[in-house]
């Protein structure tokens, strides 16, 4: 049977949660990731150190051969001495969330602080931005601006964004997820050169808005940035076709509770963790570039985040399964789906 060696993932950006949840969904990240970036809008916010210590004493005894990597959230009280502790945490990245854009993204930055960012006024946002910089911790966007119109909400932030890199050049910035074609360019930009990079997911790899609402609606697609039209899915394609260096995987897996997605305000999030290399695979097989997987899902990542490189691989088999329908309680992306790679799982 045909199979394929390639290193271990590195997940850039990945939602473990707490408590049951985080127990039932770390063995997927686990089993094929040499390190995941663990995003910080858990309940409570991963938004003081004390919080971020809680979090790694209950996370690391789900890791063996997974390193996680933390983040914390960006809040507008969020001191130097907090950004130093986060430091010493061991943070590579600072998230920014805009306010109430997403899951559990109260308490982010504000408009009001977002539009003042760079503007010459003393504002603590620019003074925690300017300590990343001296620290070297990445600031890593939720690029969306609440308020406008859902489809044009990533475009809006990419103003805000070019005003914060203009701002303060020795920033390193990932944009989170990106599902436009506007965004793809301005990842491409040559003045940002390498300190921009973005992360693609798995499923906007796959999806367009038709696949969540264009027949029935289907609320195990639903997720923030919402999936666009089959035009942006295509340059996102384009990003990685080329093998862009600073484009890569950050499979923004987020489960939510079956119930917590269907129902009257169902939750953002598909939960792509436990079919993500199998995906990964069908997805560049069709395009003809499976040769160019390790760049996208461990290297890139690698090099921007300056981490060794890792020792662990995974094979995976060409070989024929369905994906379960629920994964402890969440329903799977590509649930009921017969998927034609399979992750070997080590003994
Ligand atoms: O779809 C999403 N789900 N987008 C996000 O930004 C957050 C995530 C979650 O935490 O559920
Ligand atoms: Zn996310």
């Amino acid at each position: 049977m045909e199979e394929i060696r390639i290193p271990a993932l590195l997940d850039a950006h990945v939602h473990l949660r707490q408590g049951r949840l985080l127990t039932a969904v770390a063995p997927y990240t686990e089993r094929c990731c040499s390190a995941a970036v663990l995003m910080p809008n858990t309940d409570p916010p991963l938004d003081t150190p004390e919080r971020l210590e809680a979090y790694q004493a209950e996370v690391r005894g789900h890791f063996k051969h997974c390193q996680p990597l933390w983040t914390f959230k960006l809040t507008e009280k969020t001191s130097l001495a907090d950004v130093v502790h986060f430091k010493k945490l061991g943070c590579v990245a600072a998230k920014l969330y805009p306010e109430g854009v997403t899951t559990n993204s109260a308490g982010g930055i504000s408009l009001d602080v977002l539009g003042n960012v760079g503007k010459g006024r003393d504002m603590p946002l620019d003074r925690t931005l300017q300590s990343l910089c001296d620290y070297s911790i990445v600031l890593s966007c939720h690029g969306e601006l609440p308020g406008l119109f859902c489809l044009d909400r990533e475009a809006g932030f990419l103003y805000h964004l070019g005003r914060i890199m203009h701002r303060f050049a020795a920033l390193r910035v990932v944009l989170e997820h990106i599902s436009t074609r506007k965004a793809a360019e301005f990842v491409t930009l040559r003045g940002y050169a390498n300190r921009l990079a973005a992360t693609i997911t798995a499923h906007h790899l796959l999806l367009t808005l038709d696949d969540v609402l264009g027949d029935k609606l289907a609320p195990h697609h639903f997720c923030k940035p919402v999936a666009k039209r089959p035009d942006d899915r295509e340059a996102l394609w384009e990003l990685v076709l080329q093998g862009h260096p600073n484009v890569f995987l950050g499979s923004d897996s987020a489960p939510h509770l079956r119930g917590d997605k269907e129902c009257a305000a169902g939750c953002a999030g598909v939960f792509t963790a436990p079919v993500l290399p199998e995906v990964l695979f069908e997805l560049f097989e069709q395009r003809q570039a499976l040769d160019l997987i390790p760049r996208f899902t461990s290297q890139n990542a690698q090099r921007f985040y300056g981490l060794t490189p890792s020792e662990r691989t995974i094979t995976v088999l060409r070989h024929g399964w369905t994906v379960p329908k629920e994964c402890a309680g969440v329903v799977p992306f590509r649930s009921g789906d017969v998927l034609s790679w399979r992750l070997v799982t080590p003994a």
